[in-house]
């Protein structure tokens, strides 16, 4: 199950969690880690993880708090962009990592573009959390420290086009018409999976 949080200003934050052994993972805590907590609470969840997308701290200032209310959840993150967090992750994924969340499965894809190690996250096989790499209608930006144009476009072709449509896209802000989105549906309106060529991506206005 993936419950889909607004949080700060426009963030989102997910709790993805396995209702029959009553695990959880929080997916970039960047703000309003009480309503993370409460939700576990409400649920009787046991966290086990908290994922971060990227390090910027809009997707993982409130790490401290989730840790300090559960010190046994482990950080997982990217080495490269692990290595930017201030709390180290005691977790690295990598291209075709998994982690199991009770039953519900979590695999990983590096996603380079943003930040040079951003991550998705498939869940089950049914959808895909983006965090800064898609957004619906967008793509995150790549003129930030460490962002790359030129990854960003490889990222989009080579790991996001690739995903099967039927996959949901549930992404790290609220900036589209709608907050998810089938990646089928991106892929015929989002301009930034349109474009076809790097020319073409990097004259996206
Ligand atoms: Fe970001």
């Amino acid at each position: 199950m993936i419950e889909q949080m607004r949080v700060g200003f426009d963030n989102f934050c997910y709790v993805v969690y396995c209702p029959l052994q009553r695990k959880a993972a929080v997916v970039d805590p960047g703000f309003d880690a009480s309503k993370v907590l409460l939700f576990l609470e409400r649920k009787r969840l046991m966290l086990e993880y908290i994922i971060l997308t990227h390090y910027h701290s809009d997707h993982c200032a409130d790490v401290r708090v989730l840790k300090k209310t559960v010190p046994s959840a482990r950080i997982v993150a990217s080495q490269k962009d692990g290595e930017r967090l201030s709390l180290k992750p005691e977790v690295i994924v990598s291209d075709e990592s998994q982690l199991s969340v009770g039953h519900v499965m979590l695999s990983f894809l590096l996603t380079p573009g943003h930040t040079p190690g951003g991550i998705c996250i498939i869940v089950d096989e049914e959808a895909v959390l983006t965090g800064d790499t898609l957004f619906i209608g967008d793509c995150g930006r790549t003129d930030l420290l460490g962002g790359s144009l030129e990854e960003m476009f490889q990222t989009l072709q080579q790991k996001i086009k690739t995903l099967p449509d039927e996959y949901i896209v549930y992404p790290g802000h609220d900036y589209g018409e709608k907050p998810f989105d089938r990646l089928g549906n991106q892929k015929q309106s989002n301009k930034t999976l349109l474009a076809k060529s790097l020319k073409e991506f990097s004259q996206i206005p």
